[in-house]
């Protein structure tokens, strides 16, 4: 009891730490960590190309090598490749602190083990600052939860397109709005569209009703529910493959209306209530929320459900389902979840998706749900 008490306080000096200075925060923990073999092993124990002995921290050259080689890691200089390694081995102490805080999941080496958590932030997350929705929201009505299915994934039925990859932009928003889209416009038409993230990146410059210059910008981060507003005001989107994907916000707004794939109807934001959340989930298809990414740049797998979490929002992504069989980590009871669809690639994750705990709104998982309804006419 005492040591779990101590490890929940350590954790909570290394998070507050690592959210005021993200680019030192890998190395001031240095030394905190112990030998712990077998944590050590398990953060680095991903994939057959890679058993390692115990002292795998120590072994970081060759782990660095490895990392290279799998996600065909290249650097310009002798400079920028040591200054790479030592940030891979901050990552790698990071790995192992953040497998002691969510031991339900698997952490360590993933595509983003070369990048300072700021680095991090900035390139692959993008949810704008806006803990607040606007209070002029339309909210959800409230829904019966009584009959409720035990499991439930829109993956099995047919909602849910490919995973994406938002390449090194802060567009995650994007992806999370096309994702609800999608789903509903499934379910008004019976056609999986996989639609535009780029017109959202170049046209979509809607901005929060009450903080003016807080705007969806592109790679600068974005808000689901301004996304959805725009998308409405301009009449929809189009279809990825007629507006494909760049990865970047320099060029100019191609949009065009005789090209439009699917309509928002309206749009909504769900109460922060799990129950609610889960049937506004099965009766309106995937629902877009935000989350704080802090325990992603190294997931592997497994249910994440770390002691210790803020609700600082920072990611836009895709709720798809919820279960609570087949996780089974030792000593560890199976564990209710959401089943959350991400935009960095499949490589990532679990096929690129992400598993959280359900019940205590953890990670913010909770704090900013919306859903959206689409016109059931295919007028193309
Ligand atoms: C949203 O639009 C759908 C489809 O047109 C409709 O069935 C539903 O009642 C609307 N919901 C709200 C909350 O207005």
């Amino acid at each position: 009891m005492a040591s779990r008490f101590a490890i929940l306080l350590l954790s909570f000096l290394l998070i507050a730490t690592s959210f005021r200075c993200s680019i030192a925060d890998a190395d001031v923990n240095e030394g905190a960590v112990g030998s712990d073999d077998l944590v050590i092993r398990q953060v680095v124990d991903h994939g057959e190309d890679e058993v390692v002995g115990e002292n795998s921290l120590l072994n970081a050259d060759h782990h660095f090598a490895i990392f290279k080689r799998k996600f065909g890691k290249t650097y310009t200089d002798k400079a920028e490749h040591d200054y790479r390694l030592s940030v891979f081995k901050a990552n790698m102490r990071r790995a192992v602190q953040h497998q002691k805080i969510d031991p339900s999941a698997v952490h360590g080496v993933t595509q983003f083990s070369d990048l300072t958590p700021r680095e991090f932030r900035s390139r692959f997350l993008g949810v704008n600052r806006r803990l607040r929705l606007p209070s002029d929201a339309h909210k959800a009505p409230i829904l019966p939860t009584n009959d409720l299915p035990a499991d439930f994934d829109w993956r099995d039925r047919g909602a849910v397109t490919a995973v994406k990859n938002q390449g090194s932009c802060g567009s995650c928003w994007s992806f999370s709005t096309t994702g609800a889209l999608e789903g509903a416009n499934f379910l008004a038409t019976g056609n999986l569209e996989s639609l535009s993230e780029q017109q959202l990146v170049d046209c979509d410059h809607e901005c929060d009703p009450e903080e003016k210059d807080s705007c969806d910008s592109g790679c600068n981060g974005g808000l689901m529910n301004s996304a959805f507003e725009y998308t409405l005001k301009a009449g929809g989107l189009m279809r990825e493959a007629d507006y494909p994907y760049t990865g970047t916000d320099r060029g100019t707004c191609k949009f065009e209306k005789t090209k439009i794939a699917a309509k928002v109807a309206n749009f909504s934001v769900v109460s922060l209530d799990e129950d609610q959340i889960a049937a506004n989930l099965v009766k309106n298809g995937p629902l877009a929320v935000a989350i704080n990414a802090a325990y992603m740049q190294t997931y592997m797998k497994g249910v994440s459900c770390p002691y210790i979490c803020t609700k600082r929002l920072d990611h836009g992504v895709l709720l798809v389902g919820y279960g609570e069989t087949g996780y089974s980590p030792i000593r560890m009871k199976e564990k209710p979840y959401w089943i959350i669809k991400n935009s960095w690639g499949p490589n990532w994750g679990e096929d690129g998706y992400y598993k959280i705990c359900r019940g205590r709104n953890i990670c913010g998982v909770d704090s900013m749900v919306s859903t959206v309804a689409a016109v059931s006419t295919t007028s193309h």
